[in-house]
């Protein structure tokens, strides 16, 4: 190929590729169009570069989380022992061991789990200890989706990871139920929730657009005062929703403040250490002429 077919053809392949990038842009809106509605903002305390967890804010969390949640979602990537790591909701420094927090082990052994008897073979339950992993509420999948009408909750150790602006998202799916609109064709088992992710174009009959968002098989789980807390925090719908959301935003990713941490060092390294490349580049070629 001569040089300028070579350029010719570089032309085109630039061209079709503005072309095609236009395109998307174009045809995007159209397919968000009858999306869900933007999260609202929880303003939780690690959102930002130096954000850490609240710690009362976690422990609410898992308040709401065992007494509510734990009756159909499990969260399988997480032990009672994590409970008490580092940042974690019931981290204590005195106990630098979570097996030796003594919060961690009465949480642990408020549950039975299901074990097999050293001796016998034989099924059995016992007290739950720091070394257990959460308990599942549902032998398997198949079992949580003949309960809950065809839809298995999803496990949520990592959920607040699995969806666009996580910890947001769940508060206002939590928070957000509403009556459906009129003109919405309810499916049989199904709820309206206005952050779900859907389409609800084929189920409206009402006026204009379809309304924002999508059903879930989930009925709004929380009630206000359904849990009491233990720091007199009260327990209206809104404060559940964002505790919870802020636990489940701790489990998917335990390790943020000492990611954060990290990072703030490796950024105040780079800048001494540009410092200390440059001044020894002036040093030198100091008096050398180029
Ligand atoms: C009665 C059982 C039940 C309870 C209690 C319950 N859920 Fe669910 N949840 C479900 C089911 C079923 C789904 C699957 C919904 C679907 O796919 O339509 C679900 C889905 C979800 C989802 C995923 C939504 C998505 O984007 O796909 C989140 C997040 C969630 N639940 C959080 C919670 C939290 C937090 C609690 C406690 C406050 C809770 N759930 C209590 C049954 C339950």
């Amino acid at each position: 190929m001569s040089k300028e077919k070579k350029i010719v053809s570089f032309r085109k392949i630039l061209v079709s590729a503005i072309a095609a990038a236009g395109i998307v842009a174009v045809a995007s809106p159209a397919l968000a169009a009858g999306g869900a509605k933007h999260p609202r903002d929880g303003g939780f305390s690690f959102e930002g570069p130096f954000g850490t967890f609240d710690q009362g804010q976690l422990q609410r969390g898992y308040k709401v989380y065992r007494e509510v949640c734990a009756s159909c979602h499990g969260m399988d990537h997480l032990h009672f022992r994590n409970l008490g790591d580092k940042h974690g909701p019931f981290w204590n420094p005195k106990y630098p061991n979570p097996n030796d927090n003594p919060v961690v082990k009465a949480l642990a052994k408020e549950l039975q789990v299901a074990d097999i008897d050293s001796e016998t073979g034989e099924a059995l339950m016992r007290d739950a200890t720091t070394a257990d992993k959460f308990p599942n509420p549902y032998p398997n999948a198949t079992a949580a989706a003949a309960a809950n009408g065809g839809a298995a909750p999803p496990d949520l150790s990592v959920m607040a990871k699995a969806r666009h602006d996580g910890a947001n998202y769940i508060y206002s799916l939590l928070s957000g139920y509403v009556a459906p609109p009129k003109g919405l064709k309810m499916a049989p088992g199904q709820n309206y929730n206005p952050y779900m992710a859907g389409d609800l174009t084929p189920f409206w009959e009402g006026e204009g657009h379809a309304p924002p968002g999508g059903f879930i098989a989930m009925p709004a789980p929380l009630r206000a005062g359904q849990v009491s807390y233990d720091d007199g925090t009260e327990a209206t719908v809104d404060q559940m929703s964002k505790d919870v959301a802020a636990f489940i935003m701790w489990a998917s990713e335990p390790k943020m403040v000492e990611r954060k941490q990290a990072g703030f060092g490796v950024l105040i390294f780079l800048i001494l250490f540009a410092g200390i490349t440059y001044a020894s580049y002036r040093k030198i070629w100091k008096g050398v002429a180029h």
